[in-house]
Formats: C-alpha cells, sequence, structure tokens
C-alpha cells in the first residue's frame, strides 16, 4: 500500500489526529506472530493485569477495551442501577460528545451542573445530590469527572479527594474519565495511584489512544466492589477484543519505563510553549488556565477564519468565538513556534 497522506501533516486539532509512537508500533509488532488465546487470556494482558496493579494499587483490577465512549458507557452501567443518574459537569464528555451512547446503550439518565472550568466540586455536585427515595426522579449513584477535564483543567488531589468523601457520604460512586491521565500526571508531577486509588476513585478509564497508542484504553477497576460484572459488561457493550493481545501489549510498552509520562509531559510542554507565545498577542484572550496539552482562546473571527485556512484546529464554543488547540505527543517546538507565529499574523490582519 502506498501512503495516501503526507506524514509531514501537523495539526492543533485534537491528540486523536496523531498516529503511533514508535516504541507502541513495535510492541504491536513483538507481539504478533504465533497463536496466543484469544478475548484476554493471553500472557501479554496477563503482564499488563499485573502493571496496572503496580500502578494502581494490588486491589486493581484491568479490563482492556476499545474505546473511551464504550469504557464510559460500561462503567456508568457498572455503577448504576437501572434507574439510575450520573451527575457531571454541562461541559463533560458524556453529556456533549457521545451522542446517545449514555443514554441509550447504558439507559440512564445525565444530571449536568454548570462550572466555570470545567471542574465539580462537592458544592457543585449538591445541586443534583438529592432526591433518592423518591420514586419520580432517576437515583444519583454516580458522579463523572473528567481528569483532565474537557477544558484541560486538573483535578488536584485534594479536589478529588473532596469531591471522593462528598460521594461516598451521599451513597454514590466516583468515576473518573482519564482520557488523558497521563497528561493530568504530568501536570500534577503525580502517580497515576495518587490521582485516583489514594484518591478515592472507584474506577478510572486509563486512557491511551490520546497519548500515543494505536487504540484502546484500560478500564480500571480500584474498588473491589465493582468488579463482579465488568467481564459481563464489557461482552454485551461490544468492547471485549478477541485479540486483546495487541491492546494489552501497546499499554505494557506506555507503561514501561513510564513512557506515558514522557509522551504526556512533552506534549503538555508543548501547550505551555504556545500559551506563552501567544498569551499576549493582541485580540488573543485565554479562556482557560493551560494546565495540560490543550490552549483555548477567544480571538477575532477574522482571525480564526485565516487560520482555518492552514491549519486544523477545533471551533469550541461558536457562540462566543473560542477555539482550542491541541498538542499531542509527536508535536515540535517548530511547529508550535509557526503555529504561533501564524496566530500573530492573523490576528495583525484582523486589528
Ligand atoms: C474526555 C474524553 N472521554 C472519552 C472520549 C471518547 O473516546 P473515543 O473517541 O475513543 O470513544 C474522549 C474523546 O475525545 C474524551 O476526550
Amino acid at each position: 500500500m502506498q501512503a495516501l497522506h503526507n506524514p509531514h501533516d501537523f495539526a492543533f486539532a485534537s491528540d486523536n489526529y496523531s498516529g503511533i509512537h514508535p516504541q507502541i508500533l513495535a510492541a504491536i509488532a513483538t507481539a504478533n506472530g504465533g497463536h496466543q488465546p484469544a478475548y484476554g487470556a493471553d500472557v501479554y494482558t496477563e503482564q499488563l493485569k499485573q502493571c496496572i496493579r503496580q500502578q494502581f494499587g494490588e486491589q486493581a483490577q484491568a479490563f482492556p477495551v476499545f474505546n473511551g465512549t464504550g469504557a464510559n458507557v460500561m462503567a456508568l452501567q457498572a455503577l448504576l442501577p437501572r434507574y439510575g443518574a450520573v451527575i457531571c459537569a454541562d461541559s463533560a464528555h458524556i453529556h456533549n460528545d457521545e451522542g446517545v451512547a449514555p443514554e441509550y446503550v447504558a439507559g440512564i439518565k445525565i444530571f449536568a451542573v454548570a462550572t466555570v472550568d470545567g471542574k465539580l466540586t462537592p458544592e457543585l455536585i449538591a445541586k443534583q445530590a438529592w432526591g433518592w427515595g423518591n420514586e419520580h426522579r432517576a437515583q444519583a449513584r454516580a458522579v463523572y469527572i473528567s481528569q483532565t477535564t474537557e477544558l484541560g483543567t486538573c483535578y488536584s488531589v485534594a479536589e478529588i479527594r473532596a469531591i471522593a468523601d462528598y460521594c461516598h457520604q451521599h451513597g454514590m460512586w466516583l468515576y473518573m474519565d482519564g482520557a488523558r491521565l497521563a497528561n493530568a500526571a504530568a501536570h500534577l508531577n503525580a502517580s497515576l495511584h495518587d490521582i485516583t486509588t489514594a484518591a478515592g476513585v472507584d474506577m478510572v478509564s486509563f486512557g491511551g489512544t490520546k497519548n500515543g497508542i494505536m487504540l484502546g484504553e484500560c478500564i480500571v477497576v480500584l474498588n473491589p466492589a465493582l468488579a463482579d460484572s465488568m467481564v459481563y459488561l464489557r461482552k454485551i457493550n461490544m468492547q471485549l477484543g478477541s485479540k486483546m493481545r495487541f491492546i494489552s501489549a501497546q499499554f505494557l510498552a506506555l507503561l514501561e519505563n513510564d513512557l506515558w509520562r514522557t509522551l504526556a509531559s512533552h506534549s503538555n510542554a508543548m501547550a505551555e510553549r504556545l500559551y506563552q507565545a501567544v498569551k499576549n498577542i493582541e485580540g488573543v484572550h485565554i479562556t482557560q488556565p493551560r494546565q495540560s496539552n490543550a490552549v483555548f482562546a477567544v480571538l477575532p473571527a477574522a482571525a480564526v477564519h485565516v487560520l482555518h485556512q492552514q491549519f486544523h484546529f477545533y471551533d469550541w464554543n461558536e457562540s462566543s468565538g473560542e477555539v482550542r488547540w491541541m498538542t499531542s505527543f509527536d508535536t515540535t517546538a517548530e511547529q508550535v513556534d509557526a503555529f504561533a507565529a501564524a496566530i500573530q499574523a492573523a490576528c495583525q490582519e484582523a486589528a
């Protein structure tokens, strides 16, 4: 097969736009050849289970899946009864970007709460955490947070702990969507254990796709009380890969020598470089603290239009004109500098 794209193309749209880190690709090749038992009974998945225990704690149980939406839907099904509801930020991925998968596939009710920076607090959760025992209201039994949030912000360990305590005092589980958990751990200079198990999280999805792997996420059950249904839920949610060894091998490579942290730190550093380069440009208004691999900004519509001719990036909020610029594990300093120069030129032209 001939390449159909230019391998030097780059974008600031999403970390999903990037390819596969060479060490991950090599791991897939290493796991290739010969026959191995299917559906997760292979030696790579066995090894991954051990590695996940090392990272998240002895009780942790790993369930590799195909994608983030599937991980969220499956986790929510495990956490909620049929009459259950999950409380989340109104910017949450499960509320805005997963179609009706949580509602239709998991069959749950979402209670969304407005936030300033994408982050919930016990006070914000309390706005929807009520009505237990009222047969007319869906029963809030879980809280969903994402780390990082959809707005690129990160919860501190103390903030997660406060939410976890609130949840547990009110009979709710805490689920963390960790599609970008690595970026948060890198920003906080914390271990995966610190920001999940030690902070009271009950279940987390450990993201890989956005951090250099080809495809796959890993649900990690931290509270053993929740583990029983997971294998069945993975099957009925069509997240059970028969050739699971190749998802597991990618995660093994990602965890080896903390490659996940190296890649996420680089991605974060590239976003910081972009932030530093554009924050004082006249016309650019940064809208969120830069805490991971994303920069959110509002700039003149004319400048956005010009930039879109040259670069892929997301219009985040069409009514406010907010855009999202996202870096990836393979973003280079030169690419950031070229983009920042283009932003400067486009804003000058628009002034
Ligand atoms: C926070 C978060 N959760 C979940 C997902 C869903 O992942 P997928 O596209 O693999 O279903 C994404 C993807 O952008 C995400 O940003």
